[in-house]
Parts: C-alpha cells; sequence; structure tokens
C-alpha cells in the first residue's frame, strides 16, 4: 500500500464536484482547482504514477458517476508521445512531475498543420478547448527521466469517440479507454 496522503485528491475531487453541479462555466474554476492540486508534488499513489516501457500510460484516478469529469494521471517515459488527436470535450493539464511539450495542430485541406509548441513545467496548467481548436500532440520533454501530468475532461475521457490525425491525411477513430482496473482509494482514512 502506498503512502501518499489520499486527502488531497478526495478533496480535489469534491470541489470538481461542485464545480460541474454548479451553475458556472467549469473551465476557469476548475483550472484553479488543478492549479492547487499540482502546486505540490506529494499525492500521487505510486501504482498510478508508473511508466510502461513501450508508450505513455493513462490511469483513470476517477470519473463523476455522472461522466461530468473525468481525472487521468499520465505517465511518460523518456520519448513516449501521443499521436495528434483530439478531444471532443473541454479539458485541463495540468503538470505534476517533469515537462511535457503540446504541439496545437490545425486541420486545413485535410492535412494537420503543426502550430505552435507550448512547455509545461511543474505547477502549469494548459486548457484544452474545442471550441479553440484541440487537436495537439504531447510528448515527454525530458530526455531521461519520467514525466507526470494531471488531466482533467468533461466527460468520461477513455469512453468518447475521438480521432487520430494521421501523417498522410487520413483520419482514424479512437476510443483510449484508461490502462488500469482498479482506482485508488481516495476514502480511505489510515
Ligand atoms: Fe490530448
Amino acid at each position: 500500500m502506498s503512502a501518499a496522503p489520499p486527502h488531497k485528491l478526495r478533496d480535489f475531487l469534491a470541489e470538481m464536484t461542485r464545480i460541474v453541479a454548479g451553475p458556472d462555466d467549469p473551465i476557469p474554476l476548475a483550472r484553479d482547482a488543478l492549479a492547487a492540486l499540482v502546486a505540490q508534488d506529494d499525492w500521487l499513489d505510486e501504482d498510478y504514477a508508473q511508466p510502461h516501457p513501450e508508450h505513455y500510460q493513462q490511469y483513470l484516478l476517477y470519473c463523476d458517476p455522472l461522466a461530468r469529469f473525468s481525472v487521468v494521471s499520465f505517465v511518460w517515459g523518456p520519448g513516449q508521445f501521443t499521436p495528434i488527436h483530439n478531444h471532443q470535450t473541454w479539458g485541463l493539464v495540468g503538470m505534476l512531475r517533469g515537462s511535457e511539450y503540446s504541439r496545437a495542430f490545425t486541420i486545413i485541406d485535410g492535412t494537420a498543420v503543426p502550430g505552435e509548441e507550448e512547455l509545461l513545467t511543474p505547477g502549469t496548467v494548459a486548457v484544452i478547448d474545442p471550441n479553440e481548436g484541440d487537436i495537439h500532440q504531447v510528448r515527454n520533454a525530458v530526455a531521461d527521466t519520467v514525466s507526470i501530468s494531471i488531466h482533467i475532461y468533461g466527460a468520461d475521457i477513455g469512453a468518447v469517440r475521438r480521432q487520430i490525425f494521421k501523417p498522410d491525411g487520413s483520419v482514424v477513430e479512437f476510443v483510449s479507454g484508461y490502462a488500469n482496473d482498479r482506482l485508488p482509494n481516495v476514502w480511505g482514512r489510515r
């Protein structure tokens, strides 16, 4: 059993539940809550911080029972990266450990055209907004260590039908699922 204190994630989930149940735009409120969560790297259970030797990992930490939001830890081994993809919902990326690059893409005449690349460092929170364009590619920015970012999405992201944009212009549908079968017990008092 990990020694990671569960209360920070528990308190964050309570705050997120209040946010999605309220009348206001969830993105700015969730952004502040996520910034507070990733301000210190002392709460993530080690089971959800393990890299895979061949590809990045996407661990579900929690999904709202009404799928109004989900919280995921992305664990990047050295050199690992995503395909160019979209999200079909709003999202937030909070950098917890290490660093990652996120490069925006725009589809022009059927081709994914690269835009600006953003470097996320610990404590940084980036916004994913389909209204402003939500196609990007993410990669570990650190050559020799693991990087971890905490993501919030406005849906059960592992069940959302999304698209991957290939270099040859083809588009592939995908549903990401999650790497884990079990979730952290944030309610246990130890
Ligand atoms: Fe993404």
